[in-house]
């Protein structure tokens, strides 16, 4: 049966730890020349319902990277489900490519679109979930942190798609979750259940509480794609809510600061703490490539994955 990554919640823990492992590896041996062809001749379609720098960029670089090929579908190319209807975009797609990414709005037209398709989908971000930025996000940490579990991770902002990724992501890796939302902007019903119910953290309206000795500090946008004549009252309702350095006082000393970005500086964020010395956005950004050629491989060669060690001896590249 194919796989899918659509969510966190649908990953084991044990292959939560060989994505980060995998991913880990391609990136050091990346940064040592080593190239590696998994995925020669094989192609993926990459459906863009809202504008992207990163997910596009460390998508199309991955699969070149990985010896393959991707193909760019703008808003207005293909009008998934205006056009032509999910079903038969999947249809016609999993005849031509090996695999297919979707950024759009509606949730349930991604879950469409990997019931319909034969091959392998991928969420690239719907207003639901964001499970792309959390792989990177988690690598990013296993990186500079060690482990995940002992963590306290606090959430400060909207209770959006980054926001129920990060409660999936607390249930799979285990560390605490702080969660800080102004009234109104709480996360899903579901999703807070289930921060209470697993006993994952807490839900506050009061941003210091999140950040007290936490050891990660993470925003997002107040105003997400797609909910852009709502700006001007979401920076009234969320003005208490910006990472700026009071609030990080409160956190632990060597507390880091992350955001998925794009960043609305001096808003959700201020210059100081994004370009500060504990700012980790970069690494962020950079573990996209790294995480995403992870979940691609695992998708389409999943006995990579059980070998993390590698089935195949990597080229050493004369070009890098
Ligand atoms: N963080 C993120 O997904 O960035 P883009 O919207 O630029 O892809
Ligand atoms: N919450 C933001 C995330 C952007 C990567 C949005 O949906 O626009």
């Amino acid at each position: 049966m194919k796989r899918d990554f659509i969510d966190l919640s649908s990953l084991a823990p044990g292959e939560l730890s060989g994505l980060l492992g995998l991913a880990a590896r391609l990136k050091s041996e990346l940064k040592n020349g080593l190239e590696h062809p998994y995925l020669r001749g094989r192609t993926l379609a990459m459906i863009f319902q809202k504008p992207s720098l990163r997910t596009r960029i460390t998508f199309e670089t991955g699969m070149a990277q990985l010896g393959g090929h991707a193909i760019y579908l703008a808003p207005d190319d293909i009008g998934i489900g205006e056009r032509e209807s999910v079903k038969d975009v999947a249809r016609n797609l999993s005849r031509w490519v090996d695999l297919i990414m979707i950024r759009t709005f509606a949730h349930a037209t991604c879950l469409e679109l990997a019931r319909e398709a034969t091959v392998p989908v991928i969420n690239g971000l719907t207003d639901l979930l964001h499970p792309c930025q959390l792989a990177a996000d988690l690598l990013t940490l296993m990186q500079h942190f060690g482990e995940l579990r002992k963590l306290k991770i606090a959430f400060v902002g909207d209770g959006f798609n980054l926001a129920h990724s990060w409660i999936e992501a607390a249930a799979l890796a285990g560390f605490e979750l702080r969660v800080a939302c102004p009234a109104g902007y709480e996360p899903g019903k579901n999703f807070v259940a289930r921060l209470r119910r697993e006993r994952l953290g807490i839900l506050t309206d009061d941003p210091l509480e999140a950040v007290r000795g936490a050891d990660v500090i993470y925003t997002d946008t107040w105003t997400s794609m797609g909910q852009e004549t709502e700006a001007e009252r979401r920076r009234q309702d969320f003005k208490h809510f910006q990472v700026n350095h009071a609030l990080m006082r409160h956190a632990a000393r060597e507390a880091i600061v992350m955001h998925c970005l794009p960043a609305h500086r001096g808003e959700e964020i201020t210059d100081e703490m994004l370009d500060g010395p504990q700012s980790l956005v970069l690494e962020q950004a950079e573990n996209r490539l790294h995480a995403q050629k992870a979940v691609m491989v695992w998708l389409l060669r999943p006995e990579i994955l059980s070998n993390v060690a590698g089935s195949e001896n990597p080229k050493k590249s004369v070009s890098r």
